[in-house]
């Protein structure tokens, strides 16, 4: 439990004395990742295999190359070989699955992504776009065989998503078990709200998923001793839906004005983090939460990936 940290109690709003949240630090907990995968990754040169991350962007999204390069950052710190793969706006979609085939072929990349979302000026089916990606190499966890695994409850031959593993990972920092706890999810997307509902399911909780046609969600998050919010909305969960004590994880990244910053704008999570602070038993901070696992799971999966295929070329299987 290195990551938290531990607040003192405060006074409530009616005299009484209240404990308030301690804060899941994804920075700290990231840090200790990385740290463990740098010695794997230095153990494996023996083998003279060196795990390897290609990053496909199409286009040339500001917020796309901000997540980029801290992915590009985490690969040098834990030793995987990462290459940064940009194709213009204008490229086809013909064009991009070309240069997805050729990477699946190559024996040398053990990781595949594709950022998203797709910039370009072109009509794109994503679906088919992530599905082109090599289920072997799919680090994202995103190509329909690995999300049925997952779904299926298969969680050691897949690919897990990145920011749902990190959320496991938080909340297994926490010390709350997570089996037969009442979870409910904000957010159906198939990066984060509904791997992390498998994810969850398979690791033994009740699950409620909520989304945009959920009636009270308010209602719903309020019986729950596990919140992951990946709505993304602005501080959309409030401190006084929350059940006392619960875990929440918080999955948002949304800029809102703020005249004091020279920016103009800072970084806000789709948790009210004030007044959830004073409910909550654990929570994670935006930013220094989730974004920062997000990108240590994926060096993670690299990693395990690299290992495989070792496996693989030595004729038995991890
Ligand atoms: N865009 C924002 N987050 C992600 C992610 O985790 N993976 C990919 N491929 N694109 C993203």
């Amino acid at each position: 439990m290195l990551s938290l940290w531990r607040h003192s109690t405060a006074s409530c709003c009616f005299g009484g004395r209240r404990s308030i949240a301690t804060i899941i630090s994804g920075n700290q907990t990231s840090k200790l990742v990385r740290e463990r995968l740098k010695k794997e990754v230095d153990e494996m040169k023996v083998t003279k295999v060196v795990p390897s991350l290609l990053v496909l962007q199409v286009g040339n999204r500001e917020d796309s190359n901000l997540y980029i390069s801290s992915k590009m950052k985490a690969a040098a710190e834990v030793g995987i070989e990462a290459k940064h793969v940009r194709l213009p706006n204008t490229v086809t979609q013909d064009e991009v699955l070309r240069a997805i085939a050729a990477v699946n072929e190559d024996a040398s990349v053990h990781g595949l992504i594709v950022q998203l979302p797709l910039d370009s000026v072109n009509r794109m089916d994503v679906e088919m776009v992530t599905n082109a990606v090599s289920p072997l190499k799919d680090v994202d966890g995103l190509s329909c065989i690995n999300a049925g695994k997952l779904s299926r409850g298969d969680l050691n031959s897949c690919f897990i998503p990145c920011t749902p593993n990190g959320c496991m990972e938080l909340i297994g920092q926490t010390g709350v078990s997570v089996a037969g706890k009442h979870a409910v999810v904000i957010g159906r997307s198939k990066i984060v709200g509904a791997p992390m509902h498998d994810l969850l399911l398979w690791n033994h909780a009740t699950v409620t998923t909520c989304h945009s046609k959920t009636r009270d969600i308010a209602t719903q998050v309020g019986r729950a001793d596990i919140v992951v919010v990946g709505a993304g909305r602005a501080e959309m969960v409030r401190g006084d839906w929350l059940k006392e004590g619960c875990v929440l994880i918080d999955c948002g990244i949304n800029y809102v004005s703020d005249a004091s910053k020279p920016s103009g704008k800072r970084v806000v999570g789709d948790v009210h983090f004030a007044s959830a602070y004073q409910r909550a038993g654990f929570i994670t901070p935006v930013p220094g939460g989730v974004g920062p696992m997000t990108v240590a799971m994926l060096m993670q999966n690299t990693v395990v990936s690299a290992r495989r295929a070792l496996a693989n070329a030595a004729g038995h299987c991890l």
